[in-house]
């Protein structure tokens, strides 16, 4: 267990980007109420998923996170839930076949609220009012009494991950995940997308397995696995009075845990050395995450392992990298072989959206499909040339039919952005979007499998 540590010692640290309230009573209220609420994860769970991650790291597995930026109370419908859900299984799918290993699968879902913004104050005509910061702190629309961060929303918030997640394990267990059927909705997306021909290939091998299983008897009536999945929850762990009072003692170890997710990271505006976040996250015994952007040094980057993961445990660091597509070829490599020098354990994740934003002439905020495409490139890139895994992706999309990133075979352009443009902070891939990175990621993943089989044949 940590040293010094009490789920509210991070107090008396530096704390960015949290919300002022203007009452405290009432802040004291919310928080009362939610300490009181159950757990929505348990600690067994948020260590199963550590295990998992711990494979990832050893290379024997990859690990696919995705959601949405931030999740709303307006876009808070169970359609929304299962098709995210759904283009996750397709992508997981997908990737499986190609690298030949396990896919973990962990949602940026039921409970990815909180936002840290560049600004603390908007501006729009002659009017200046404090920032959108996520649902649940304060609301999107432009006028004071929507921007007054109200802690009851953090309760609303609460039940919404509740009820999320309660419908993600239902779907997870419950038959909906049967993997003859994520990939029949893989061939529907054949049928849609102009990039058939580049895909086909992939998509029809995957069928010849499922065939050839089932000729063996390997079928989801003989093998319940084949009928369900695992899958884990994740988000930032950025507003501290909610993640502290779900942050509970695990009766079984003694341990404390975050219990609001299995898995919580560290934004790249709030990893610095003794900040707040840090020291809350080094005393949660979950899974943890934490951005690496370009302005992260190799040295501040082995101290930060060292706090938050002293005991070299591995599976509980995932190393999510997003520096753009201009920066990955030259920023990444220090990290990574300081990492490696110092024995580390740690998942090395890419996430291809956040050094990747442009603002449109027409004033969308996008993200073009081809630097997306062209920053995993480079990761991948930058790990065969170090010799270590290019473990994960970290993508923020949804299952829906948005248009907010330009590009992809359907070749959004900056004047459709305007058509489907619904997401509440960052730019998203739709649904077609992630699929076709997932094939692309698909022959990365295959010519790093090969390349190893190839090495251990030798
Ligand atoms: C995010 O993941 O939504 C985010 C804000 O990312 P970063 O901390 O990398 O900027
Ligand atoms: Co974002």
């Amino acid at each position: 267990m940590a040293q010094n540590w009490q789920p509210d010692s991070w107090k008396k640290h530096e704390a960015r980007h949290l919300p002022q309230y203007e009452d405290a009573a009432e802040l004291a209220a919310a928080e009362a109420t939610l300490a009181a609420y159950p757990p929505l994860v348990f600690a067994g769970e948020a260590r199963a998923l550590k295990a998992d991650l711990a494979e990832v790291a050893n290379g024997h597995a990859f690990l696919l996170q995705g959601g949405d930026c931030a999740e709303s109370f307006a876009e808070f419908h169970p359609d929304n839930i299962r098709d995210t859900f759904r283009v996750l299984l397709q992508m997981a799918v997908v990737m499986t076949f190609a690298s030949k290993r396990p896919v973990v699968k962990v949602g940026r879902m039921a409970g990815q609220f909180a936002k840290p913004r560049s600004s603390p104050t908007e501006t729009i005509g002659d009017v200046t009012l404090p920032s959108y910061l996520g649902d649940n702190i304060n609301g999107i629309e432009f006028d004071p009494v929507a921007r007054r961060n109200d802690p009851e929303r953090m309760v609303r918030a609460y039940s919404q991950a509740a009820s999320t997640l309660n419908l993600l394990r239902a779907f997870a267990g419950g038959g909906y995940a049967n993997l003859r059927r994520v990939h029949q909705w893989t061939l529907d997306f054949m049928g849609r997308t102009p990039w058939t021909d580049r895909f086909a290939e992939t998509a029809g091998r995957i069928g010849e397995a499922l065939d050839f299983m089932e000729a063996c008897g390997i079928d989801p009536a003989t093998v319940p696995q084949l009928q369900g999945t695992s899958f884990y929850t994740s988000h930032e762990g950025l507003l501290l009075p909610y993640e502290q009072a779900l942050t509970r003692q695990d009766s079984t170890t003694g341990d404390w845990y975050a219990t609001s997710a299995h898995m919580l990271w560290i934004g790249d505006r709030t990893r610095f050395e003794n900040s707040a976040h840090i020291e809350w996250a080094r005393g949660i015994g979950n899974p943890l995450g934490m951005k690496c952007g370009p302005s992260l040094e190799p040295d501040a980057l082995l101290k930060l392992l060292d706090t938050l993961n002293p005991n070299r445990e591995a599976g509980r660091m995932t190393l999510i990298s997003r520096f753009g597509n201009d920066k990955v070829r030259d920023g990444l490599p220090a990290l990574v072989r300081a990492v490696k020098r110092e024995g580390h354990p740690v998942v090395w994740s890419c996430d291809p959206m956040h050094g990747n934003v442009i603002k449109t002439s027409t004033g969308y905020k996008t993200r073009p499909f081809d630097r997306i495409l062209d920053e995993v490139r480079g990761f991948f890139e930058v790990h065969r040339a170090e010799g270590t895994h290019a473990g994960g992706i970290h993508i923020e999309m949804t299952g829906q039919d948005v248009t907010e990133c330009v590009g992809g075979a359907v070749a959004i352009t900056d004047e459709r952005l305007g058509d489907r443009y619904h997401t509440h902070c960052d730019p998203r891939l739709n649904a077609e979007q992630s699929l076709e990175l997932a094939f692309t990621l698909a022959d990365m993943l295959n010519a790093e499998v090969n390349e190893q089989r190839a090495a251990d044949a030798a």
